[in-house]
């Protein structure tokens, strides 16, 4: 399984990219504006630091806005994956993008049908959104297990990308239904190191330790 980092924090992207926890990066316009840069600083950035796929989306809602606004994105750096809403206009674009050799990562997606029809026009990734579909009571992890089984049944090359990841339980379920890749906030990848017995042993042992020097 695939892990990406769910942030622009170019910190927090070193630091888990030093335990070898970073296969990728995505970003969103939220991320981006709590950082306080220059989108393009903050994009370049991250580049120089990850050699894998790094999403970064567009803000254009019709389609040739879209595609040129995806064009410029992936012409700031070879691993750009250039992240596109899931409505009509941007599975125009999304076509269009794939057809150039561009990848695309179709986000906001939160139905099967979504999940489908952004196979089809050829998206690299597709991220159904978990946490959100949680939040109003709707089984986020149920959707992973569905899109997971059409991608399979028909052999989409698309890549089933976890979004919207609140807690280390959603990796874990993802990973049991073989989603190609997680999303993960870097508080959530500090969370599923730890555990609390590793605590208690790691003091036990430092304390049979000191005891033995003495
Ligand atoms: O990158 C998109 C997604 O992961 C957002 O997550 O927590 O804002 O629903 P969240």
């Amino acid at each position: 399984m695939k892990f990406f980092i769910d942030t622009a924090n170019i910190d927090e992207i070193k630091e888990a990219n030093s335990m070898g926890m970073v296969d990728g990066v995505t970003t969103n316009p939220s991320l981006i504006a709590k950082e306080g840069r220059p989108f393009e600083d903050i994009i370049k950035d991250i580049c120089a630091e990850v050699d894998g796929p790094i999403s970064a989306e567009v803000i254009s809602t019709e389609a040739k806005a879209m595609i040129a606004e995806g064009q410029k994105l992936a012409a700031i750096h070879e691993n750009i994956v250039v992240k596109i809403p899931m409505i009509p206009d941007g599975m125009k674009a999304t076509r269009a993008l794939a057809s150039e050799g561009i990848p695309v990562n179709v986000t906001l997606v939160f139905s099967p049908l979504q999940a489908l029809v952004a196979a089809k026009a050829g998206a690299a990734f597709v991220s159904p959104f978990v946490g959100r579909l949680d939040d109003l009571a709707s089984e986020g992890m149920l959707l992973i297990e569905q899109m997971v089984t059409i991608f399979n049944n028909y052999g989409f090359d698309a890549e089933v990308l976890v979004a919207s990841i609140r807690n280390p339980l959603h990796v874990l379920e993802a990973a049991m239904m073989g989603a190609d890749v997680a999303t993960i906030p870097f508080g959530v990848i500090k969370k599923m190191m730890s555990h609390p017995l590793t605590d208690k042993g790691l003091a036990a042992f430092l304390a049979d330790h000191a005891k033995s020097q003495k």
